[in-house]
């Protein structure tokens, strides 16, 4: 329901696996969703946490040196995006420090590039539960900073087992993640051409005005 298939342009959208380990279960999930994503009409920007490998956030290193060259390429392909798709491993019952890492450091951009972003959430792993619990705690600073992310996070179970050559093994569990990113993509593109009325972000909304200004991003004219 994407722009070829109407008269609206494409949808842009930023699709990445959130490991850095070269034969990563999420990375081929993210594949899959930009495969289901590009069929859908939309241009899709594939990246892989490799592109974003940034070091250990440092209040120090921010002052001295600013916001390191891979948080600004992420922001770039962020804010050239309408929408974005996460695949993230589960680490101990919740998301990798890594990714915490990438949005820390691109949460110190103003104006702060999360904001009003619509984004699906999905993970794979070996486990029965297919890293569910990691992308929950993924939504809380995502949601924080304003991302709007979608209900339904898909999560692949046993995933080492679960894939074939050209997708998910299992033709009924592979429509259910094709209508799931479809659903995203819909909900993202009716996003974009009827924009809500949010306008400013305010990092914590009953702080009294003028208060902590670096944490407000002013309402575009
Ligand atoms: C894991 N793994 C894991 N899996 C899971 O379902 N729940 C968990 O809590 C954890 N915890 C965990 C911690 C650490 C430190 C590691 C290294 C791994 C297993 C993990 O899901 C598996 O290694 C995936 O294959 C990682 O994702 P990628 O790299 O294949 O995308």
């Amino acid at each position: 329901m994407t722009g070829s298939k109407s008269s609206s342009p494409p949808l842009n959208v930023l699709v990445f696996g959130a490991s850095l380990r070269a034969e990563s279960l999420n990375q081929k999930l993210a594949a899959l969703a930009a495969r289901v994503a590009r069929g859908s009409g939309a241009n899709v920007d594939l990246a892989s946490m490799r592109d974003f490998d940034v070091p250990h956030y440092n209040g120090d290193v921010e002052t001295a040196q600013g916001i390191p060259t891979a948080a600004k390429t992420f922001r770039d392909r962020l804010i050239g995006s309408d929408a974005f798709i996460i695949s993230s491993p589960e680490y101990n019952a919740s998301m990798p420090g890594t990714i915490k890492n990438l949005i820390d450091w691109t949460s110190r951009f103003r104006p702060q590039p999360f904001d009003g972003k619509h984004g699906l959430l999905m993970s794979a792993s070996p486990s029965l539960a297919g890293g569910n619990r990691g992308l929950w705690s993924l939504r809380i600073p995502l949601e924080h900073l304003g991302s709007r992310v979608f209900p339904d996070m898909f999560s692949l179970a046993m995933a080492h087992k679960a894939f074939v050559d050209d997708g998910i093994a299992d033709a009924a569990l592979g429509a259910r993640f094709e209508k799931n990113v479809q659903a995203f993509l819909s909900l993202a593109e009716a996003a974009k051409h009827y924009p809500c009325m949010k306008r400013a972000w305010v990092e914590f909304l009953g702080e009294p005005p003028g208060v902590g200004e670096d944490r407000v991003d002013p309402v575009p004219s």
